[in-house]
């Protein structure tokens, strides 16, 4: 048994954010990841971070566009707290050695992001995540927080009503050890593995979000996923936003600049829903190229300047598509890359079980409401890992530790046996295939009744075949079988609140909050909270 005061789930940007507030506000914190820190999938987050840093620019601006880009869906006080902060923060990264790209002067670059009036996206070419988490990276090991790495969370400890650990797995040798804990943190980012067409990483399995889910947080606003416009087609990795802030123009099979019939306004920078639904009615009325993609076009800008401003694209495009940017267009299709939903937090980051705080992706405070825009992810990461850290140390310091999960430790180490034991039918990466199916064919770009229905039918199925599959793989050591078998459970589990919520005109701007209840998941609502910005008509 391992014991902190302050454990954080999760060791990307929010986690090691979280991580550096806690452990300089004097608790004793402890990361426990998956993944290396460095392989979060932060580090795939591309094209810049927000701030209203620029002359000119207003915190308020950066907020109205984060609202509307939202549909008006997000809790404008949250907001409010994101974009006040975000210049600091990105001086704060700056000072601690982030490499930003910057001109001769040494002044910051930015460049344009989608749903933006103003160019405020700053960066480290096209490896902005990466970047500053390495800077985060250094921090944590500098101030020698502790890091347990390649331990897989089981589950979330909660006693009484409160937090008190949580169990976890050893990928190295098979131990399962349970951690004891005041507060935790979850920062396990995102979970979009159970769509078909993801930008993200096949690690990116929502396993914190299924934990605090099933130990009685509530999730909220999990029905509003984000699929980005370009992904490579075929290997959907992310080609970023930036490319069309730079100057990247989106073309369809007869050559159209398609974009400006849907977005007059912003054209290529539209909100990347509008972009995302605009490519996919071109496939539809059959304007794509076979197999359904549209054109990037970079070439105007030149290979030297992509390669400067966009060295993953090229590197991207030419190794993955074999396609030169800065000769010919890059074939790109729409994919899901991120979660506005998760785990339902005030702005504090506290959740409704108390010990239990979350940030990042996993986490919906909310801000980005049902569409987020591109840049305000990595600064959430940051604002809000800070303000969940500062309130998980303030938690842990008044708050006794409760002893002892000694049967859940047990209970897991059945449900490990049973997992590397079980001789059922059903192939784990064959169900795990199925469902990414009925999720991108069902509930993909764009949504309907009669689809949806299909989707929650077809998920209950496959969670009902879950306790009959085979993981295949007996051993202990690095078993990936069994951890894809843990976290296909999560999948499925999330893929169920994904799909469950109706259409209510009549009832909008609401919250719908997902509770676990063991045999069902039930659904409540509660109003969205305006500052002063009213809803209004959502033109680009
Ligand atoms: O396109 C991108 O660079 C993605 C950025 C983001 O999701 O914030």
């Amino acid at each position: 048994m391992k014991r902190h005061d302050v454990l954080i789930l999760g060791g990307g940007l929010a986690g090691a954010s979280a991580a550096r507030v806690a452990h300089q506000a004097g608790a004793d914190v402890a990361i426990v990841s998956k993944l290396s820190p460095l392989r979060s999938h932060t580090v795939a987050a591309a094209g810049g971070i927000n701030a209203a840093l620029a002359a000119g620019d207003t915190w308020e601006g950066h907020a109205f566009d984060t609202i509307k880009g939202s549909d008006f869906l997000a809790d404008q006080d949250s907001v409010e707290i994101l974009c006040r902060e975000a210049p600091n923060l990105i001086v704060e990264m700056d000072h601690l050695g982030t490499p930003f790209s910057r001109d001769e002067s040494g002044t910051l670059f930015n460049r344009p992001f989608g749903g933006m009036r103003q160019a405020r996206a700053f960066f480290a070419g096209d490896r902005t995540g990466l970047a500053l988490m390495q800077t985060a990276w250094e921090q944590l090991v500098k101030a020698g927080v502790t890091l347990y790495e390649e331990w897989a969370a089981t589950s979330l400890i909660v006693e009484n009503g409160r937090f008190s650990g949580l169990i976890a797995y050893r990928i190295a040798d098979g131990t399962l050890e349970e951690f004891q804990g005041k507060a935790v943190v979850v920062c396990t980012g995102p979970g979009g593995q159970m769509y078909l067409k993801s930008t993200n990483a096949v690690t990116c399995t929502g396993d914190g979000t299924a934990l605090a889910f099933r130990a009685g947080c509530a999730l909220k606003d999990m029905e509003f996923v984000q699929f980005h416009p370009t992904s490579l087609h075929g290997p959907n990795i992310l080609i970023t936003e930036a490319a069309r802030g730079e100057g990247g123009i989106l073309k369809n099979a007869k050559g159209e600049r398609f974009m400006e019939k849907y977005s007059p306004k912003m054209v290529d920078l539209a909100p990347r829903d509008i972009v995302s639904r605009s490519i996919q009615t071109e496939a539809n009325e059959g304007r794509a190229f076979p197999g359904g993609y549209v054109h990037l076009d970079l070439t105007h800008l030149g290979a030297a300047r992509i390669k400067e401003r966009l060295p993953e694209v090229y590197q991207f495009s030419t190794e993955f598509a074999g396609v030169d940017p800065g000769k010919e267009p890059i074939p790109i299709e729409p994919a899901q890359h991120y979660i506005m939903g998760g785990i339902a937090t005030n702005n504090a980051g506290a959740t409704n079980v108390p010990g239990i705080f979350a940030a990042g992706e996993c986490a919906c405070v909310s801000l980005h409401g049902a569409n987020r825009l591109g840049g305000n992810a990595l600064l959430e990461c940051i604002a809000f890992g800070k303000h969940a850290g500062a309130a998980a140390a303030a938690f842990a310091k008044k708050t006794a530790q409760i002893a002892g999960g000694e049967q859940i430790l047990q209970q897991e180490d059945r449900r490990v046996d049973w997992l590397l034991k079980t001789e059922g039918g059903e192939r784990v990466e064959a169900l795990r295939l199925e469902l990414k199916q009925v999720m991108w064919d069902n509930v993909g770009v764009f949504r309907n009744e009669q689809d949806m229905a299909a989707a929650l039918a077809a998920v209950r199925a496959l969670r009902k075949r879950y306790p009959s599959i085979r993981v295949g793989a007996p051993g202990k050591q690095f078993n990936y079988a069994l951890i894809e078998a843990m976290e296909l459970r999560n999948l499925l589990d999330l893929s169920e609140v994904i799909v469950m919520p109706n259409r209510d005109d009549p009832n909008w701007l609401k919250h719908t909050l997902a509770w676990w209840r063991g045999d069902r998941i039930e659904l409540t609502y509660e109003p969205v909270r305006i500052t002063q910005w009213q809803p209004q008509e959502r033109t680009y």
